[in-house]
């Protein structure tokens, strides 16, 4: 229910840092491969570091019976590694008559020589020519393959903002270094950094702590207090046990497509330094307030969780297009959402629950309200100057989350994924095989749930 209080003079500080302005800058910027094959059965899953696949074809004329020799100690030379090999008659030699060759192969070779590895066959071999094939970006498939889901956009720190409330302020720039250094250093699996809080930091904590809980007492549902700032570990440990999602520190606003991955772990990224002191209502990037006070009590809910993990595996592999789309879709749920609990809309997104204007605002009967529905929400023109004009309803999470799982197998990809719990792994459901075996699974499951039924009688 929106409140009647109309309202005033409740000013918007500043702009929010927006995934989906970077997942949009990456689109347009190229910075990905160019998405998922549509083909099927010949998509390619790109390497992120280390070595690239290639379809190579040359011809070889009966001259150059040598060069098939001769293209095999490029091979070795590049350590290329050979996937496939095909021969077919080329076209006739004018001045032979004899049927020339036309040879295909498929390999793998580290990426820093693709290259001169090409320059080097064309030396052996006539009409050399890569085939370009569409690939599937690549994702992370392991937790730990987390540690590559690094790449920041440091547009809004203090050291590059000029608006940012530290920009002039070098001691709180050297201190925010610091924390995002230890952040950077992180590997999954260790212990989570620990930091340990200056007085004015924790007085930052305290007026933004006590000023959302005149609005909402549910903010110390997570065993909060305002005398000190949670340390990660311990909230991460809370976190694992409701609902099995654990933090990973991370050094300031990451990249769509590297943050909404780790979601699909269960893992989410997240800050652990507080914004700075002249300014305790407002950050224009993430800091711990957000993240504690705004995503944490929402992730301890199981069926947000849930729905969390869920944008994170529609994200995998996707195109730079999903990713904008998904995106946006994450901004209009997971941080500006609106859910109906007992018939009355509450807010549930992380940019109102650690905003106190955009809350009061967003309840009121300023904004237009509509109900959520991926296809229209995902393409909602967003608005990071102001508030919201637009804010999207869920009946539930549990809603949310089966129109957001017909959504995502709405996204053209060649394969679907299944998260393992049992080896935190992903598995790329794009074999009959791999599907049986799933299959087998959920057979056993099913089996405990009907031996279970039948005790009940
Ligand atoms: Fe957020």
């Amino acid at each position: 229910m929106k409140t009647e209080s109309v309202v005033q003079n409740i000013p918007f500080v500043g702009r929010k840092r927006s995934l989906i302005e970077n997942a949009r800058k990456e689109r347009a910027s190229g910075s990905s491969c160019p998405g998922p094959s549509r083909g099927g059965e010949n998509f390619v899953f790109e390497e992120k570091e280390g070595t690239v696949t290639l379809n190579i074809l040359f011809a070889l004329s009966h001259e150059k019976n040598a060069g098939f020799f001769k293209t095999g100690k490029v091979f070795e030379t590049f350590e290329a590694k050979l996937l496939n090999i095909e021969s077919r008659p080329g076209r006739k030699s004018k001045n032979s008559g004899c049927d020339d060759l036309e040879i295909f192969m498929r390999c793998e070779v580290h990426s820093s020589d693709t290259d001169i590895f090409i320059n080097s066959l064309k030396r052996v071999a006539d009409d050399v020519r890569t085939i370009p094939e569409e690939k599937v970006p690549w994702f992370p498939r392991k937790i730990r393959d987390l540690d590559k889901c690094n790449l920041l956009i440091t547009k809004y720190d203090p050291d590059m903002d000029q608006d940012h409330p530290g920009f002039s302020d070098p001691e709180y720039r050297k201190r925010r270094r610091f924390i995002a250094e230890l952040a950077a250093n992180y590997k999954q699996g260790e212990p989570l950094p620990r930091v340990e809080y200056t007085p004015e930091e924790v007085a930052t904590w305290r007026e933004v702590y006590r000023t959302l809980r005149t609005i909402y007492p549910d903010v110390q549902t997570c065993g909060y207090g305002e005398d000190s700032i949670p340390q990660l570990r311990k909230v991460s440990a809370f976190l694992k046990e409701k609902t099995g999602f654990q933090l990973r520190p991370v050094a300031g606003l990451l990249s769509a497509r590297d943050f909404l991955a780790s979601l699909a772990f269960r893992v989410f990224q997240c800050t652990q330094y507080i914004r700075h002191a002249s300014a305790p209502m407002h950050s224009p990037e993430p800091d711990c307030c957000h993240e504690l006070l705004g995503h944490i009590p929402m992730l301890a809910d199981k069926e947000f969780a849930q729905f969390s993990q869920e944008i994170g595996l529609a994200t995998l592999g996707a195109s730079d297009e999903d990713i904008e789309r998904l995106s946006t879709l994450y901004w209009f749920t997971v941080e500006f959402g609106l859910c109906k609990q007992n018939g009355t809309v509450k807010a549930y997104g992380a940019g109102l629950l650690s905003s106190y204007g955009e809350l009061i605002y967003a309840l009121s009967n300023e904004p237009e309200y509509k109900p959520f529905n991926p296809e229209e929400t995902a393409i909602q023109p967003y608005q990071d100057q102001t508030f919201q004009p637009v804010y999207f309803v869920s009946e539930s999470f549990e809603d949310a989350k089966i129109k957001m799982r017909r959504y995502s197998s709405s996204i053209q990809r060649p394969f679907s994924v299944r998260y393992d719990p049992f080896t935190c792994s992903l598995e790329v459901l794009d074999q009959p095989s791999k599907i049986q075996h799933a299959l087998g699974q959920m057979r056993d499951d099913l089996k405990i749930l009907h031996s279970a039924l039948e005790k009940l009688g």
